[in-house]
């Protein structure tokens, strides 16, 4: 991006307009990889996916393949997937239990903290010179928690996860400290590959709910969801630092028909205990939180089943860019571990018909992911000069809505969800990232 471009696009984007070339373009993407997803803290993994020592699953950082595994002290490491010798993948499993990782390629084996403790036919062949201390796993060089959500990052002079998470730790406390023992995952992360760039399904995530009404109309007509087309609108969306955002939804009321999301009564004095009386204001209001954590981990906490039998669950998500207009979608189904069991299948249930990989609300959603890329990638959309008027419109609530200062929660909170504030918010902080040291050279 020249410096003419730059100027240029982060004039369109204080107007509320999206360069459509900046979709799907391979320099931005180079751009994004290395500025983004080498920079900011991802997603790896929950603490329940690796309960016992030796417990281990494999990850993707982008494109850095991640191997995280619990100690013997009970402390949980993540690696690069890499075997020190040749470099070929490690551990080629998705998740197991082991005493140590051999490498399929020549056998060296390292243990449970990444020390390599075996070289086949050792010192007879590499000679007194090498010494094994050298050539252990290398680690991520930043891996924190917070609420049993375990992210890494590749830059180690990363400010603290806490601090980028920011205002998202006070949602996050609701979602997944309310209960005590916190969360677990259900059975291994969903995967697969569909055809859209990463930001725009990080957006239809963490900024707009308008798309509800008319994607997933067929909800609607099942009589699961309601025939008013506002009713994802009512509620607070909120703007928060560094790109995060989450929707709070309640309904035209600003109620709920189902106190704390459907959650069993016996559990209410727990969630009473363990949460604020403002956190609670919140929870016991709201039909979904929908939002993300930028740069790429969306989440929702959402309800299924026949009112009155309702049945909250809650799957967080990473879209893995695997190329300017691929993504690889990554869905951890997430619930209370203090819920009755029977309790946990019917939420599971309600979450594999909606949200898995074959649920109905993602199928419609993928179909118009895909179609954004198909219709950004030709001349007009790509033409970087917007000589074809090629901007992409965020202009909801650009200049009627105005921030509400008695939304218990903190963050910027504005009376509606049909707005763009997060979209524009995530492209501004983007901008940022991607010309961080560009500015001075260039502008
Ligand atoms: S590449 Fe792993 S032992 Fe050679
Ligand atoms: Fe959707």
């Amino acid at each position: 991006m020249n410096a003419e471009e730059l100027k240029q696009v982060k004039e369109q984007l204080k107007e509320g307009h999206f360069p459509q070339w900046m979709v799907t373009d391979p320099e931005i993407y180079k751009l994004e990889q290395n500025k983004i997803f080498a920079k900011t803290w991802l997603f790896i993994g929950h603490e329940s996916e690796v309960k016992e020592p030796g417990d281990y699953v494999t990850r993707m950082m982008a494109d850095d393949p991640v191997l995280m595994m619990k100690n013997k002290k009970g402390e949980i490491n993540a690696f690069l997937n890499s075997c020190s010798h040749r470099g070929t993948r490690l551990c080629t499993e998705d998740y197991g239990n082991k005493k140590a990782h051999s490498c399929p390629y020549h056998g060296w084996t390292y243990n449970l903290v990444g020390d390599l403790i075996g070289v086949v036919a050792g010192n007879k062949v590499f000679g007194e010179k090498m010494d094994k201390g050298d050539w252990g796993l290398r680690s991520i060089p930043r891996v924190e928690s917070y609420q049993g959500m375990i992210f890494g990052n590749l830059d180690p002079d990363a400010i603290p996860l806490e601090e980028y998470l920011g205002d998202m730790k006070w949602y996050f406390d609701i979602m997944l400290g309310r209960s005590d023992g916190g969360m677990e995952v259900r059975g291994a992360p969903h995967r697969w590959v569909a055809k859209a760039n990463w930001k725009m399904t990080s957006e239809n995530f963490a900024a707009d709910p308008y798309h509800v009404q008319t994607t997933h109309r067929s909800a609607v007509e099942l009589e699961l969801t309601p025939k008013d087309p506002m009713y994802a609108s009512y509620g607070h969306q909120v703007v928060m630092n560094n790109g995060h955002g989450i929707n709070v939804i309640t309904s035209p009321t600003g109620e709920s028909a189902n106190k704390y999301q459907g959650m069993p009564e016996h559990m209410w004095p727990m969630f009473e205990k363990n949460l604020t009386q403002e956190q609670l204001d919140v929870f016991s209001k709201v039909t979904n939180f929908v939002g993300g954590v930028f740069p790429h981990l969306s989440f929702i906490s959402t309800q299924s089943g026949t009112e009155g039998n309702k049945h909250n669950h809650l799957n967080f998500r990473v879209w893995r860019p695997i190329g300017p207009d691929k993504i690889e979608i990554w869905v951890w189904y997430m619930i209370d571990k203090a819920l009755p069991e029977e309790d946990k299948e019917k939420s599971y249930r309600g979450f594999l018909n909606t949200f898995g990989a074959g649920g109905t609300l993602e199928q419609d959603d993928t179909e118009n992911w895909a179609r954004i890329v198909e219709a950004s990638q030709g001349k007009m959309a790509r033409d970087r000069g917007l000589n074809y008027d090629n901007v992409i419109n965020y202009l909801m609530g650009f200049d009627n809505l105005e921030p509400d200062e008695n939304f218990p929660g903190p963050g910027v909170a504005y009376p509606s969800c049909y707005t763009d504030h997060i979209a524009r918010s995530m492209h501004k902080y983007w901008l940022e990232l991607i010309t961080a040291d560009m500015e001075e050279e260039n502008v």
